[in-house]
């Protein structure tokens, strides 16, 4: 990103405002599961709404490339509404003519909501047109999804390239936040990686281990790494695919002077007579399916978030939905937020089963920052530049 501008509210009075936010929240039967996301602008909207500016929400919803009801923005409008305390204009086709007339007869007191951007093709393939026509409907471009700017697709990339732009104030919080934990975090700073899914997580670790005083890992990952390490006969962990990125990982961790923190023990189902029964085992139990990890390790994790002055947490480390599987994840969960109420620790919360877990056991009020973001959080801290950030060539910051 360049250097940037200040605007004001007082800049924005009666301007068109377009604003990217991410409203793809989860869905179960039509009900929405977790409307965090919406609260996640929240803060953008009241700034312009302060502004009296005209507020033109688009985003995407589910995986779609043509129109259905179900993945219909208009089943959300009524909690948008709730949420901004604003009636809703709903506009169906963002290409229609019709769009125009409604956006200049609205009052500033109503948000207008655009349908689902990809319904249209283009949304996708990042289509300089469609940019174009969206763009042309406002003045200016506020980029509020944090959690979809590692797409390349056209709401993101494309229309700041049409239009004066800034990243809304929740989307810089974050950026801001997750820089300071790379870059300035006062030591010992301390990363829990988690997740089925090492193929996910590789590129992650490839960075942190460089950056970071102290590594735990859990889940899936876990296994892996102590299979690589030779001390795991789990079936599951017997993965050959990324052997050379772990040793890489692991031989950096020295070279870093990163502690790699590895779970000791696990809770996991175990096979006998033909039956399941729940049992803490070793890595070295090739009869069991782990599905946590197990109480030494908790124990072992909770002794260094408490040396710790910032963690930042990333995938559960186990089965967080399933009792007695939550038990690792809701222990050290409670210890993090326990430690954050205190002051004792700036905790950092991404990934969107971690962020889920943490309202699950009602605790994210309690930690630093629960990030909305699942991948977009990954490649961040990756170290990927967004294609939501690239497009902010020349930006304004809101103030
Ligand atoms: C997300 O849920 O991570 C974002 O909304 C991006 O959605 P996508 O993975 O469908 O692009």
């Amino acid at each position: 990103m360049h250097n940037s501008k200040a605007i004001t509210r007082k800049d924005l009075k009666n301007k068109r405002v377009l604003v990217r936010v991410d409203f793809n929240v989860p869905m179960d039967d039509g009900v929405i599961q977790d409307n965090s996301r919406i609260k996640n602008a929240f803060s953008t909207i009241k700034f312009l709404k302060d502004a009296q500016a005209k507020i033109i929400l688009i985003s995407h919803f589910g995986k779609t490339t043509y129109p259905n009801q179900i993945q219909s923005l208009k089943i959300i409008a009524d909690e948008v509404s709730r949420e901004y305390n604003s009636k809703i204009i709903f506009v169906d086709n963002c290409l229609d003519k019709k769009a125009n007339t409604i956006i200049k007869e609205a009052s500033t007191d109503s948000i207008i909501l655009m349908e689902n951007l990809r319904f249209h093709l283009e949304e996708e393939k990042c289509d300089m047109k469609f940019a174009k026509r969206l763009a042309g409907l406002a003045d200016f471009y506020i980029n509020e999804a944090f959690s979809t700017s590692h797409r390349r697709h056209a709401s993101i990339f494309a229309i700041p390239q049409f239009l004066p732009h800034a990243l809304g104030l929740s989307f810089k919080k974050e950026i801001e936040t997750i820089d300071k934990f790379l870059d300035d975090a006062e030591s010992p700073k301390m990363c829990i990686i988690g997740g089925a899914k090492l193929s996910t997580k590789i590129n992650l670790l490839k960075n942190l281990v460089k950056r970071v005083d102290k590594l735990a890992l859990g889940g899936g990952i876990a296994g892996a790494f102590l299979s690589f390490l030779g001390n795991s006969s789990l079936k599951i962990f017997n993965s050959e695919e990324f052997k050379e990125d772990v040793k890489e990982i692991i031989k950096n961790s020295q070279s870093y002077n990163c502690e790699l923190i590895m779970p000791m023990d696990f809770s996991a189902l175990v096979s006998s007579g033909g039956a399941f029964h729940h049992a803490i085992v070793s890595a070295e139990n090739d009869n069991a399916t782990i599905f946590d990890i197990g109480p030494n390790s908790v124990e072992l994790f909770k002794r260094h978030v408490r040396e710790s002055k910032m963690v930042l947490w990333n995938g559960p480390v186990g089965l967080f939905e399933k009792a007695p599987f939550d038990f690792g994840t809701l222990s050290i969960a409670k210890d993090v937020a326990r430690l954050t109420r205190d002051k004792k620790l700036i905790s950092i919360i991404g990934g969107g089963d971690t962020s889920f877990a943490m309202n699950k056991f009602k605790i994210s009020q309690d930690l630093s920052y629960v990030s909305t973001a699942g991948g977009a959080f990954l490649s961040y801290l990756e170290g990927t530049e967004l294609p939501g950030i690239k497009a902010m060539k020349d930006p304004y910051v809101l103030t």
